[in-house]
């Protein structure tokens, strides 16, 4: 048999990131094996069971023997669904049609799919730092020229435009956006969202706008997605997904909104890859997409309880200071007059103190001296992870 050493794997594998989020995951399990309490914030899911008249189309659909391979693109109906939801809800004209939407087994793959149909080596692909990791990994995998533009805390974790357009070129081929966004919460602003415009059309670059948290919003406005803005819909990819929005993390359904002639490209890479989504779950897309909002409200409404919960919490700890996030369900607070090993805080308050969180820098090396929490946890939970919290850190050896 042949041995796969670890020469025998491909140079690009060396290349690839990955979400750390899944390992404490895995260490936090294995304290609740051994019968610890452990409060879950480390990992982005809505804590949520999946609204039941989604489950029930599901269900529905398997019993009508929907079980067989669809389109690599994904059911012309829910692409239908998908266009007509998205052009209204981001107020998008001329409104997207089928043709512009393509399903993935979750945004993630349809983010690599989308990149790889993209980026040749050496093409200049921007995003910021910190960010959910799969960008990068995809971007760096394929070898495009990347480049990280801090967030700054100052601007309420928003982007510093003057650094983004200081590293924009002929040669920019992608710039990566996500808001709300994750690990901090923060939102462009309007006016941010019409310089990034500008300068996409100025520079001749797509914006990949990753809104899969546009359902998870606490400003009193309107969400606004770039490709509403005059100019942008023939440059903007929307990435969405199910995960978030309806608590359907492990159902695996997401999509990107995108020019047709792309979309027919990214089309491909799914038809070499997963061939098609789960017939039954597709189905599952559109009664979320066509059934009542109100399961999605609700739920906001609880994580909005949660986040004041929460981050009031953390800035009465000394040493501890959190902006009020504005969207998605995470809170990013600064430790750094306690340590710039996020990491090893992250781990200590997971062993010694049962709360399982992220450590900033793990999202880039713009998160240091950072911590990630989900606060997709219950208020009771919430409660318990900030008194052990207060308990434990004094007892941290920086
Ligand atoms: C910013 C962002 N984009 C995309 C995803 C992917 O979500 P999924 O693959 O579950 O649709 C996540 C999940 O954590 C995320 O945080």
């Amino acid at each position: 048999m042949l041995a796969v050493h670890e020469d025998r794997l491909a140079a690009a594998v060396e290349r690839l990131g990955s979400e750390n989020a899944f390992e404490i995951l895995a260490r936090a399990r294995e304290l609740e094996a051994q019968g610890r309490r452990v409060v879950h914030m480390e990992i982005g899911e809505p804590d949520f069971d999946t609204p039941a008249d989604i489950k029930k189309a599901a269900v529905d659909a398997l019993y009508d023997n929907q079980t067989h391979y669809t389109p690599s693109s994904g059911i012309l109906s829910l692409r239908s669904t998908i266009a007509e939801y998205a052009s209204r809800f981001r107020h998008v004209t001329p409104e997207w049609g089928p043709e512009n939407v393509v399903i993935g087994p979750g945004a993630k793959p349809i983010i690599w799919n989308t990149l790889s149909a993209l980026l040749n080596p050496g093409d200049e692909f921007v995003y910021f730092d910190p960010a959910y990791p799969a960008y990068a990994s995809c971007a760096s995998y394929h070898q495009a020229k990347v480049h990280a533009i801090p967030l700054l805390e100052s601007r309420n974790w928003r982007m510093d435009l003057d650094e983004l357009e200081r590293r924009l070129s002929e040669k920019t081929k992608v710039v990566v956006i996500n808001s709300p966004h994750n690990p901090t919460g923060g939102v462009l602003t309007h006016a941010d969202l019409e310089r990034i415009a500008e300068l996409a059309q100025r520079f001749d670059f797509l914006v990949l706008a990753d809104e899969i948290y546009s359902r998870n919003f606490y400003l009193n406005e309107e969400y606004l997605s770039i490709a509403s803005l005059p100019g942008m819909r023939e440059r903007t990819i929307v990435v969405d997904g199910f995960s978030k929005a309806y608590a359907m993390t492990g159902w695996r359904l997401g999509y990107a909104i995108l020019p047709a002639q792309l979309a027919r490209t990214v089309t491909l890479f799914n038809n070499n890859t997963f061939s098609c989504v789960a017939t039954f779950v597709q189905m599952a897309g559109i009664a979320a997409l066509t059934g009542s909002d109100e399961p999605v409200l609700r739920m906001n409404e609880i994580f909005r309880q949660r986040r004041d919960r929460l981050v009031n919490g953390l800035n009465e700890i000394p040493g501890i200071s959190c902006l009020l996030p504005e969207g998605a369900f995470y809170a990013f607070p600064n430790v750094s007059s306690i340590t710039q090993d996020d990491r090893a805080l992250a781990k200590f308050l997971l062993e010694e103190g049962g709360v399982a969180c992220g450590g900033g820098s793990s999202f880039g090396a713009a998160g240091k001296g950072y911590l990630r929490f989900s606060y997709a946890a219950s208020l009771e939970d919430i409660d318990w992870a900030l008194e052990s919290i207060a308990k434990h850190l004094p007892h941290f050896k920086a």
